[in-house]
């Protein structure tokens, strides 16, 4: 694995460290097929030439890479050096950095750069900000990023969600619950509780605050066109979302 030097401190969440290895049992790969289309397809469709190389940004445990591999030679970067050995495990055969989407700069360019719910960590503009920057950088004359942000301020509703999964030994069960102490602010909270069963079956339950970033459309318009992209939004479309519900932002380089 590739290391770059983590230049400022980043509030990780426990799920990240101490629970990274729960991850899969907490969120399964084969969930993310549906996704991981809609963005191979989105990507593909914004692109003046088949895509061969993706670099995804905050890739944490691999999930929608265990599917993009097949279409993309991907890049993951990821700011977990426990996350990053959850996806290595996973995708042994895409190249592991780490890194922080605000700052790393590979000094190459790929095809398309791709950020999943990771931008959620972004709890304020500069932040937003500096990992499109990171995008852009990265990305090739002609190439497209894509943003997929679980909310934007114009469709964020609090919500509370559960799920959970077992494996041959332990098994986990987490409630989710999402809500905004403060509407004026650009951040939201994600309080986890896990419900985590270990091999011998006892069960622990554990807290996690998640600060999630939360910016309106004509702020991600804006960021993405000041750091250079020609700056479009879609909307996401998937089977178990309401439509309208969610939407993805994609950023086109032009010129050379
Ligand atoms: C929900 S997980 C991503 C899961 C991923 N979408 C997948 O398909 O498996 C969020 C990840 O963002 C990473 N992250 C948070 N802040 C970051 C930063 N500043 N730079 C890079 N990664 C970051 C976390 O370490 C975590 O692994």
């Amino acid at each position: 694995m590739r290391e770059y030097k983590l230049q400022e401190r980043s509030s990780i969440p426990r799920l990240y460290q101490e629970f990274a290895s729960w991850w899969p049992i907490l969120s399964s790969p084969e969930e993310y097929a549906e996704e991981a289309d809609f963005y191979f397809t989105t990507i593909l469709g914004a692109s003046s030439h088949v895509p061969v190389t993706l670099l995804e940004l905050g890739s944490g445990g691999g999930n929608n890479a265990s599917h993009l591999k097949h279409k993309l030679k991907m890049s993951l970067v990821d700011v977990s050096p426990k996350m990053l050995e959850v996806s290595r495990r996973l995708n042994p055969e895409c190249e592991h950095i780490l890194g922080d989407m605000r700052s790393i700069r590979l000094g190459r360019e790929f095809d398309a750069v791709f950020i999943h719910d990771a931008i959620m960590y972004m709890t304020n503009e500069l932040d937003l900000r500096r990992a499109v920057e990171t995008a852009y950088v990265h990305c090739k004359p002609e190439g497209v990023a894509l943003f997929a942000p679980d909310h934007v301020k114009e469709t964020f509703r609090p919500t509370t969600m559960h799920g959970g999964h077992d494996e041959e030994q332990r098994g986990l069960r987490y409630l989710e619950w999402n809500w905004d102490p403060d509407p004026s602010d650009t951040s939201t909270l994600c309080d986890f509780a896990y419900l985590l069963r270990d091999e011998d079956g006892n069960i622990r339950c554990e807290y996690d605050r998640h600060i999630f970033g939360l910016f309106g459309r004509h702020i991600w318009l804006q960021i993405l066109r000041d750091v250079g992209f020609q700056p479009k939004s879609i909307p996401f479309e998937h089977s178990e979302l309401e439509p309208g519900s969610c939407e993805a932002f994609l950023g086109l380089k032009t010129g050379g």
